[in-house]
């Protein structure tokens, strides 16, 4: 199997004003092709400044980042990964289908290859009778799904997502999360997903990545163990039923507590 993310050593310091601030120490972290792994923990203990280090928006003080087996630059210019953060991010001029369009038109795609591609996508992500209606038309978590569309239309081999469904009702952001696990089956990209929600990680997720902060460290990564039929393609509704999914998140939450009690909560984290 090959690697999609290979990070070695890495540190990351910001100089601000009122003085150095230790984003990162340390971090060592491999994401094998088609894997699915989620970085969660406190507010403030790096995980988006992660995401910016792998996506190639930041460098890290110290250590590497490969993506794909090259560094984080070639892999930003030769477009091996689709990101959707939080806010949707479309552009609210034009519609669902040509929001979708704009990175295939960006690298030059002509543009019967492009609608026919755009088509696709919608249909993916069950916006196929959405195309031509603005962002504002519609929902939270259909525009989220737009963006996923527009992440994913240039088959990235890496989908980077840093909290896509924080502002999305529980209904919703479970329907999501079933979409997403079916959708990352089918295009067989390995995701890197940062959320505060322990279900939604361990629904998701291979392995979910626990990070501590100050400065950001990686505390323990847990396979998630979710029974021979949790297979991605296979996770259903019924799993978040089951008593795997449930002693996974314990398994999840007592890493988050590093031995502290259980009760309570660190800041910033959801048990939904
Ligand atoms: N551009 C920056 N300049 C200075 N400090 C920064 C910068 N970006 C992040 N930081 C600091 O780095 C630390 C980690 O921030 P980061 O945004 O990565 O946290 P996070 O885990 O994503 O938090 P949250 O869960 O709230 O999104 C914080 O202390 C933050 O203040
Ligand atoms: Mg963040």
């Amino acid at each position: 199997m090959s690697t999609a993310v290979e990070i070695i050593g890495v540190d990351k310091t910001f100089d601000t004003r009122s003085g150095a601030v230790q984003a990162l120490t340390g971090i060592d972290l491999t994401v094998e092709a088609g894997e699915f792994v989620s970085l969660i923990g406190p507010s403030g203990c790096g995980k988006s400044t992660l995401m910016r280090l792998i996506a190639d928006l930041d460098e890290p003080t110290a250590g590497t980042v490969e993506v794909f087996g090259k560094g984080a630059r070639q892999a930003r210019l030769d477009q091996e990964y689709g990101i959707a953060f939080q806010s949707a991010g479309l552009l609210p001029w034009r519609t669902v289908a040509a929001n979708v369009a704009l990175p295939l038109e960006l690298h030059g795609v002509a543009s019967a290859a492009r609608s026919t591609r755009v088509a696709e996508l919608l249909d993916m992500v069950g916006l196929a009778d959405f195309a031509d209606r603005y962002p504002d038309q519609l929902s939270g978590g259909m525009q989220q799904r737009v963006a996923i569309a527009r992440a994913l239309a240039e088959q990235p081999r890496l989908l980077l997502m840093d909290e896509p469904f924080g502002a999305l009702d529980e209904m919703t952001r479970e329907k999501m999360q079933s979409d997403l696990v079916r959708i990352s089956a089918e295009t067989g990209a390995a995701v890197v997903f940062v959320t505060h929600s322990i279900p939604e990680a361990v629904f998701l997720s291979d392995r979910v990545v626990v990070m501590s902060p100050r400065p950001g460290r990686i505390q323990e990564i847990v396979p998630m163990r979710l029974g021979a039929d949790a297979a991605r393609a296979a996770r259903t509704e019924e799993l978040r039923e089951e008593r795997a999914f449930f002693d996974m998140v314990t398994a999840v939450r007592e890493a988050l507590h590093q031995g502290a009690p259980v009760g309570t909560a660190p800041r910033g984290l959801e048990n939904r």
